[in-house]
């Protein structure tokens, strides 16, 4: 188990595998992801479907481009000229928007690639909004265009899990998240069919939770009847018509942890998903791991693990990654020690950053194919501009494109690493980004020097 490094807490960092039940192969998960394809944005679905991008042999390798960067001619204008190989991915909170206020600096960085036809990305572990939404708010925020084709949210790669051979368009899934509702109807947009709240539950059987829900109003308001029972031991109700549930999701940082962790743990325990059942295989020491979690219990996804992230407060605050922690914490206490096994994506994990590599490339593709380059060539490099050292850092320098494409890991001050706060510490090893800046526009400039851009100056 590796610790948290920013407040040096012990945070588990759980041993992950892709986002089915068995590990696929790199072409499972691209055949997967194909036969998802049909319910992304244009620009996303085109990535899935294009075959993964190889770099152009003999054209000065990837990595080994330091000395021809300064003689390169590139231009985004001139159609003639070469299309700069380079692309931005850029975090939000901590970098761009402290929640809802600009960073200084962030809109004119941005604004400048758009202008000079640089293409970059937005990639968030943030959620809780359907991307259109998000993408329009942001918008607005910061003052410039932003599509969904260049937007990647921590529940985006949710979608992927629609279609496929494990498909859970059919099957019935309990969402939750900062709005449950929300996130409801942001996984009816994904397509899958049947998703339940902890607001249909605890309407429906409010014994399921002991106390006074803190939530109760938005509860009313949001609860939807179930689309089956609730199981009821004596009532002589046969198990398959009880409610089944066959995931669960948390989309963004829930509210009502009490209850939210004890709905969580109760299907944990369940005899295969069936709300109100015990598996009889639980804590049976003849069973692989004490029989927990061996009784075709729901996967337990998550969509983010920042343990903290960056707020307009002058300390960062706790995010999805405390509650995930929380949960882990009440798995051991119940189990005698037992790790819970969960699905996490978001950064730093590579899948997170495979979906965003291929959402930018198209948008790349796209951005100067409509500025008349017919060649745009290959991306070479991405810059990750974070302001998390565990996440944002740590992702982009681990992540092994599939394209060969070389991430660099830029660190801002804006965000919840801080020299004062967090200090060196925080920043060795996979944590350690290439280079440390005040803020996003200095990270753009950086990387324009760096990739000897002759264009325009921000
Ligand atoms: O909840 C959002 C938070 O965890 C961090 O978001 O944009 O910094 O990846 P972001
Ligand atoms: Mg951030």
């Amino acid at each position: 188990m590796r610790g948290s490094r920013i407040l040096g807490t012990a945070f588990a960092r759980p041993n992950l595998t892709a986002l089915t039940s068995s590990s696929p192969s790199s072409s499972q998960i691209s055949r997967r992801i194909r036969s998802a394809a049909s319910s992304l944005p244009r620009a996303t679905q085109k990535h899935v479907r294009s075959a993964p991008f190889s770099t152009s042999a003999g054209k000065t390798g990837s990595l080994s481009r330091s000395n021809d960067r300064e003689s390169r001619q590139y231009s985004t204008k001139n159609p003639q000229a070469e299309a700069p190989p380079f692309a931005f991915a850029f975090d939000i909170d901590g970098v761009l928007l402290h929640v809802a206020t600009p960073i200084p600096g962030a809109p004119e960085a941005l604004k400048f690639l758009n202008e000079n036809n640089i293409p970059f990305i937005l990639l968030t572990n943030g959620g809780g909004k359907h991307e259109t939404e998000r993408v329009k708010d942001l918008s607005q925020k910061l003052g410039i265009e932003l599509t969904t084709d260049n937007f990647v949210q921590s529940h985006t790669p949710f979608r992927q899990l629609v279609g496929g051979p494990d498909s859970l368009r059919e099957k019935t899934i309990l969402v939750t998240g900062a709005n449950a509702e929300k996130c409801r109807l942001i996984a009816e947009a994904y397509g899958f069919r049947n998703v339940v709240t902890p607001a249909d539950i605890i309407k429906a059987h409010p014994e399921v939770f002991p106390f006074d829900p803190l939530l109760d109003t938005v509860y009313t308001a949001t609860a939807r009847p179930l689309p089956k029972p609730v199981f009821t031991p004596g009532s002589g109700m046969n198990l398959k018509d009880a409610l089944k549930i066959d995931a669960m999701f948390v989309f963004n940082d829930p509210r009502d942890w009490a209850y939210d962790i004890q709905l969580i743990t109760d299907l944990l325990l369940s005899q295969e998903g069936y709300v109100g059942t015990y598996s009889p295989k639980n804590g049976d020491a003849a069973l692989p791991g004490c029989g927990w979690q061996q009784d075709g219990q729901p996967q337990l996804y998550f969509s983010n693990a920042d343990l903290l992230w960056s707020t307009g407060f002058h300390l960062p605050r706790f995010g999805q990654g405390a509650f995930q922690a929380a949960v882990a914490g009440v798995w051991r206490r119940l189990t005698n020690g037992h790790e819970l096994q969960r699905r996490v994506i978001g950064k730093p994990y590579s899948e997170t950053y495979q979906f965003a590599e291929r959402v930018l490339a198209t948008h790349r593709h796209d951005v100067l194919k409509s500025r008349g380059h017919h060649e745009p060539g290959t991306l070479k490099s991405v810059y990750m501009v974070g302001d998390n050292p565990e996440s944002d850092i740590a992702g982009a320098n681990d992540y092994q494109s599939e394209a060969g494409t070389e991430w660099s890991s830029v660190l801002v001050r804006t965000g919840v690493w801080s020299p004062e706060h967090s200090g060196e510490k925080a920043i060795q090893g996979r944590f350690k980004p290439k280079v440390i800046v005040d803020d996003a526009r200095e990270a753009v400039r950086w990387a324009l020097k760096r990739e000897g851009w002759t264009g325009p100056s921000l």
